[in-house]
């Protein structure tokens, strides 16, 4: 079994070079089944969740092969519709993409029921109205979800009852290829939605108003290849921020697009950190004293849920009381038992935490419990006395391309050990 062990004490200096996107990387490779032709996608974060993907639609008979570093060659012409492996799709919640994708180009999706992060229950019936509003009729249950729909899928109007990034992506999948023009309103604004959106636009397609709450998508009838690159991940950039302004450091990140960083530059500043901004890098410069901040997660532009476990590890070591609501999904503080294996004082009360700044951390055996967890416990480790072993680290590895060696590059004495099972 794979561990991070970590020594805490270090305060974090130098420069870090962000990586794609994994939540905008995982919807374009997805979109690649629309287009019989060849795509070049670079700057592909190396993450598992992305591998876990390109491997899926290989299984499904594209021709994926990596041509150069984070650059990677897809050509869907002889994908096979419905062949998705239901062992692979189950792993992830992207994979849900290819209901949309493959509904798209081929009138009808066969795609087992999706994994993901353990957040409470994470619903799809907004992806299902909007598929049913584009004609389709969707069969669904806890194994599989099918679609169908005789003469393919027709643009619609389409009220989202709430945001939803995934259902916004969906429907985008759906209605590029459709008869007539699709109008999502309640859309999404994620810029990951505007990353495919400009995809997908490179590509042949109409897509507009990607970024705002209303998206329209006027029908073509074919796709061509293209060469794109994914945008910077602006929540790997987001943990690093919080870890320089946590440890005490001065950090730059490269390779951002500082817009994309506001909510969170923003609340670093309450807690007394300073972020410079620049073209495309901000330099953050943590401080001796943390001052506590209250934070409530929201859709972009909103502070983000992905970096909501984050953000409470510097609020422990705030001085005072912070409060921090979960307003995205029903439960995303499974993380907190395991902060308190290290000293934190939280307490849970429905979708807030309650957290009583100022305890010193102490090095324990911790689980990542997930994806944004486990990385917050990296940097409380990295705030701890003593030394911090992480379990279940390949959660991490989903979606943090290299967070050792690029941990260790800015001063963190950290190692990814393996033991024998
Ligand atoms: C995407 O998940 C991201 N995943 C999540 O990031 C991110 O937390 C989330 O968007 C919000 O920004 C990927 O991009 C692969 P949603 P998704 O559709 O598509 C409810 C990470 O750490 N809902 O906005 O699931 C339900 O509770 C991951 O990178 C319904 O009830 O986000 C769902 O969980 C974690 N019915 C919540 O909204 C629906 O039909 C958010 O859903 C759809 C959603």
């Amino acid at each position: 079994m794979d561990k991070i062990v970590v020594k805490g004490g270090a305060s974090l200096h130098g420069s870090v070079e962000i990586s794609g996107m994994k939540n905008a990387a995982l919807p374009i490779i997805y979109a690649c089944v629309l287009v019989e032709d060849k795509c070049i996608i670079e700057n592909v974060p190396d993450v598992r969740d992305v591998a876990l993907s390109l491997n899926i639609l290989r299984d499904m008979g594209a021709t994926v092969n990596n041509i150069a570093k984070n650059t990677v060659e897809i050509d869907c012409t002889n994908l096979k519709v419905g062949t998705s492996r239901s062992e692979l799709v189950r792993k992830i919640r992207a994979s849900y993409y290819l209901l949309g994708s493959e509904f798209g180009r081929f009138g009808r999706s066969s795609v087992a029921y999706p994994g993901g992060c353990d957040f409470g229950g994470r619903p799809i019936d907004q992806h299902i109205k909007g598929f049913e509003s584009l004609g389709g009729t969707v069969n669904a249950n806890c194994d599989m979800v099918e679609i169908t729909a005789e003469d393919g899928p027709r643009g619609a109007n389409i009220f989202f009852d709430f945001v939803t990034v995934g259902a916004t992506i969906n429907v985008m999948l759906a209605a590029v290829l459709a008869e007539g023009t699709t109008i999502i309103e309640n859309a999404a604004r994620e810029p990951h939605i505007v990353d495919l959106a400009n995809f997908l636009n490179t590509c042949g397609a109409r897509v507009s108003g990607a970024g705002t709450d209303v998206i329209k998508i006027k029908g073509v009838t074919s796709l061509h290849g293209c060469t794109y690159a994914i945008i910077p991940d602006m929540i790997e950039a987001g943990t690093y921020m919080i870890a320089a302004a946590a440890t005490g450091g001065c950090v730059r990140l490269t390779n951002v697009i500082p817009k994309h960083l506001e909510s969170v530059s923003s609340k670093l500043e309450e807690t007394g950190a300073v972020v410079d901004e620049y073209d495309d890098s901000v330099v953050v410069t943590g401080r001796d004293t943390i001052r506590k901040a209250n934070v409530k997660t929201h859709p972009y532009p909103g502070f983000p849920t992905d970096m909501q476990p984050q953000m409470a590890v510097l609020l422990t070591l705030a001085n005072g009381v912070s409060y921090v609501s979960e307003g995205v999904y029903e439960k995303r503080f499974r993380y907190v038992d395991e902060l308190l294996k290290m000293g934190a004082a939280i307490k849970v009360d429905g979708r807030t935490a309650v957290i009583e700044g100022g305890k010193p951390l102490h090095g324990a055996d911790v689980v990542a419990v997930d994806l944004r967890a486990g990385v917050a416990m990296i940097i409380a480790a990295l705030c701890a006395e003593g030394t911090t072993e992480i379990s279940q680290i390949h959660l991490i590895e989903r979606g943090y391309d290299d967070v050792v060696g690029k941990l260790k590059s800015l001063g963190a004495d950290i190692e990814k050990v393996s033991y024998p099972d």
